[in-house]
């Protein structure tokens, strides 16, 4: 028998099923925000010297990506993309196959984008034309990923989901965030 934290009545509330879909959202617009960001930083790598903005939106970026969007990619992995999986549909299948390359695809870029980003962010100018075309590539790739989680896999799997399904999810998603927040606290070995 499942404990849920919610009375029954408040999981009868239409909303009630929206909380993680908005949560995923959330963190869509964080990360467009931050993508903007990398944006802004590659325009600047193409036309000025080394500068302490340059250095905080490289610091930014590399701390954001290395926490907050890999938790991002699990929070979608472990429940978004199943759901789509189990309604057995082929064109959600290949969807999910294609969203589940780009994340391959965006930690593989990350592997070559992040010391970059570190190296910048600690005041090293050395290679701006490359950091410039990683940052683009980067941006793009997410961008579209994005457009598609919020135009197709959102919505499909929110359809799919029940009462149960959506308990666990936001229980697990919140949980996942306490850990973040407890690991935000820690230093970063950042100076
Ligand atoms: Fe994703
Ligand atoms: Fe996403």
């Amino acid at each position: 028998m499942h404990t849920l934290s919610r009375s029954a009545s408040s999981l009868n509330e239409p909303n009630f099923a929206e909380v993680p879909f908005k949560t995923l959202s959330v963190c869509h617009a964080d990360i467009a925000m931050m993508l903007d960001e990398m944006n802004e930083l590659a325009d600047l790598l193409g036309r000025e010297r080394l500068s302490g903005v340059m250095m905080e939106k490289a610091r930014a970026a590399h701390l954001f990506f290395s926490g907050h969007a890999i938790e991002h990619h699990l929070d979608e992995e472990r429940h978004v993309f199943p759901a789509l999986l189990a309604a057995g549909k082929p064109e959600w299948i290949g969807m999910v196959r294609k969203l589940q390359l780009d994340h391959a695809l965006l930690e593989a870029r990350w592997m070559k984008l992040g010391p970059l980003l570190h190296l910048l962010a600690r005041g090293y100018y050395s290679q701006p034309e490359r950091l410039q075309d990683e940052l683009r590539i980067f941006v793009e790739i997410y961008r579209q990923h994005m457009a598609l989680e919020d135009s197709f896999a959102y919505p499909c799997a929110r359809q799919q989901l029940n009462v149960e399904a959506v308990c666990t999810m936001n229980r697990e998603m919140a949980h996942r965030r306490v850990k973040d927040e407890a690991a935000d606290d820690q230093d970063d070995g950042w100076v």
